[in-house]
């Protein structure tokens, strides 16, 4: 493809070549589990290249083995991925967890420490706190990832712990849409390196805004993930993960991926390539929306507060951040109703368009009580000290018409 293309063009074509399939417009589906070899040469190289970091220099296609491994559907998605991200290269997972496991599991070692922006999305939490805590793996939250200051105390306190191993970032985080600034992350894990000898890769969560609003990598970073099953996938009808980065972590991760078994299967990765098409024209309808319903809900009296990263003060330090990291604000966001739990049940069992469910970043909006569900198995003490109290919903904005999502609310809203 020739280059300097926009995203917009890319995300319809790159990672994919018509002529090496018969001129078919769209991608086949490789569905198979193992790919015979030509010779039983042929079968020793191709196991040869597997193993090594870089591709064959001859440009030759090194062939495939065993889909637990690598296949052609995963390549293309993987290729993809990694243009959009502006990586060297990226790895793809069964679910956006297994992504964040495997990034854990290839660059922490026992008594190693682990800094983390906070909130965190519940799953990696629970990742963290219940269970590399198991492997002598110890967790550091920094309190104000804006703040250098904030920043620096808890590397200090993480390197007095142990060799800090990875630094894990999430912004917008989910589900408070709180921002960290991640070249100042990435500028303190340089001085952790300077200090113990050993970076710590930056790996940020770019799941809420996606590769159209957030570049992660161009801000400092070594490893973007995302959860494809939410903007990515963009139906709510399927679960994937991928890794982008520079080409030898991403060869750990794939390395890896293949002894954990969670590699993305064929059709799955089939659905991604084709969701991606569309991504940016969905992710700006639901941007469009959510700005809508953010507004609406501001000035209801009912609600105390929405945590809507496009109402930044552009001069504060967020706003100031924003603007140099993002260039969308995204359609998840939380608010803030009176009357707490109650209150907030009363309101979402009155909603007739709007879905009651986990998840985001599909084309339906879907709604759910943070501290009663995604963030249930959060202990309470950490849950409030990051603002996810009984008053707090999150919303994920679809790409429905604005009109019936707001009097949805407005109607709901009746009832706290
Ligand atoms: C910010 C964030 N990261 C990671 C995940 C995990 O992704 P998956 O459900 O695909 O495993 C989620 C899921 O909700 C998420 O919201």
């Amino acid at each position: 493809m020739p280059g300097a293309l926009h995203r917009n063009t890319l995300t319809v074509a790159a990672g994919y070549d018509a002529k090496a399939h018969h001129g078919s417009v769209k991608p086949p589906l490789f569905n198979t589990s193992t790919f015979s070899y030509h010779s039983a040469q042929h079968a020793k190289d191709v196991h040869a290249q597997y193993f090594r970091a870089t591709p064959p220099e001859d440009g030759a296609d090194p062939g495939y083995i065993y889909a637990r491994l690598d296949h052609p559907n995963m390549g293309m998605l993987q290729a993809r991925l990694a243009v959009l991200d502006g990586a060297e290269d990226a790895a793809v997972f069964n679910c956006g967890m297994a992504a964040i496991n495997a990034i854990a599991q290839a660059f922490l070692r026992p008594g190693n420490t682990v800094l983390h922006t906070r909130p965190i999305y519940g799953g990696t939490d629970g990742l963290l706190y219940s269970h590399l805590v198991q492997f002598g793996i110890t967790p550091f939250g920094i309190t104000d990832a804006l703040d250098p200051d904030s920043v620096r105390s808890a590397a200090r306190a993480a390197m007095a712990g142990g060799r800090v191993g990875l630094i894990m970032v999430e912004t917008p985080a989910n589900p408070t849409s709180g921002i960290a600034d991640i070249s100042l992350i990435a500028a303190v894990a340089a001085e952790i390196a300077a200090l113990q000898g050993h970076k710590p890769l930056v790996a940020v969560d770019n799941t809420f805004l996606g590769p159209f609003q957030q570049n992660p990598l161009a801000q400092g970073a070594d490893l973007c993930m995302t959860s494809l099953t939410k903007y990515a996938g963009g139906h709510s009808d399927l679960l994937a993960g991928g890794v982008s980065g520079a080409a030898a972590p991403i060869h750990t991760l794939k390395q890896l991926r293949t002894v954990l078994g969670s590699h993305l299967d064929a059709h799955t990765c089939w659905m991604v390539l084709r969701s991606l098409e569309t991504m940016h024209l969905r992710t700006e309808r639901a941007g469009e929306n959510a700005r809508a319903i953010a507004s609406f809900l501001r000035t209801h009296p009912a609600v105390t507060a929405v945590n809507y990263v496009g109402f930044v003060d552009p001069d504060s330090r967020v706003g100031r951040v924003f603007a140099r990291q993002c260039r969308g604000a995204g359609s998840t966001f939380t608010f803030k109703i009176r009357g707490g739990e109650a209150a907030a049940f009363r309101m979402l069992d009155r909603l007739r368009v709007i879905h009651m469910a986990v998840s985001l970043g599909g084309t339906e909006t879907l709604i759910c009580h943070s501290a009663t569900t995604t963030h249930f198995n959060v202990p309470e003490q950490r849950r409030l000290e990051v603002g996810i109290d009984e008053n707090s919903l999150r919303i994920s904005v679809g790409v429905e018409h604005q009109d019936d999502l707001i009097e949805d609310l407005r109607q709901a809203l009746e009832a706290v």
